[in-house]
């Protein structure tokens, strides 16, 4: 049996860094919207927009090099081009897009995606004992559940 530096199946990893990676490059898409959001709202509500897309960006910014730092921890490499971002991101980028209200929705959306990755890499860290990957994920998803319930109450 391989393992990495931290012990851990080298074999099983491959599938969890699989996902971490896909988590990574719909992160970055997230992140940009967000950015583009940020300096592209107008409005009546433009002041706490601008503050909250802040606020997210800024968020994002550091789970972004927590998930890359982790894939590392694991043994691999992090996707780290702006290629294999579009590439492996499910989360499109918001071109256009004007209206306060959409990239709320947007922004809801983009975060329910990174939900459903997040579940799976830690369902998938659960299975091969990967505590920290476990312990991460469950972190970010108590977070952004919090996140996706304000959003929705903004939007009602
Ligand atoms: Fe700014």
């Amino acid at each position: 049996m391989k393992t990495n530096d931290i012990g851990l199946e080298v074999k099983d990893t491959a599938i969890l860094v699989d996902k971490l990676n896909t988590l990574l490059a719909n992160y970055q898409i997230y992140y940009q919207n967000l950015r583009n959001f940020h300096w592209n709202v107008s409005g009546p509500n433009f002041f706490e927009l601008h503050a909250k897309f802040e606020e997210l960006y800024t968020t994002a910014n550091e789970s972004v090099d927590e998930v890359a730092e982790r894939i590392l921890t694991l043994g691999a490499r992090p996707f780290s081009s702006y290629g294999e971002y579009i590439e492996n991101s499910s989360i499109k980028e918001a071109l256009k897009v004007s209206d306060s209200k959409q990239m709320v929705e947007i922004t809801r959306d983009n975060i329910n995606t990174l939900l459903d990755i997040e579940r799976g890499a830690l369902e998938a860290a659960a299975t091969q004992g990967d505590e920290g990957t476990v312990t991460l994920m469950s972190d970010y998803i108590t977070a952004k559940e919090k996140v996706v319930w304000m959003l929705s109450a903004y939007l009602r």
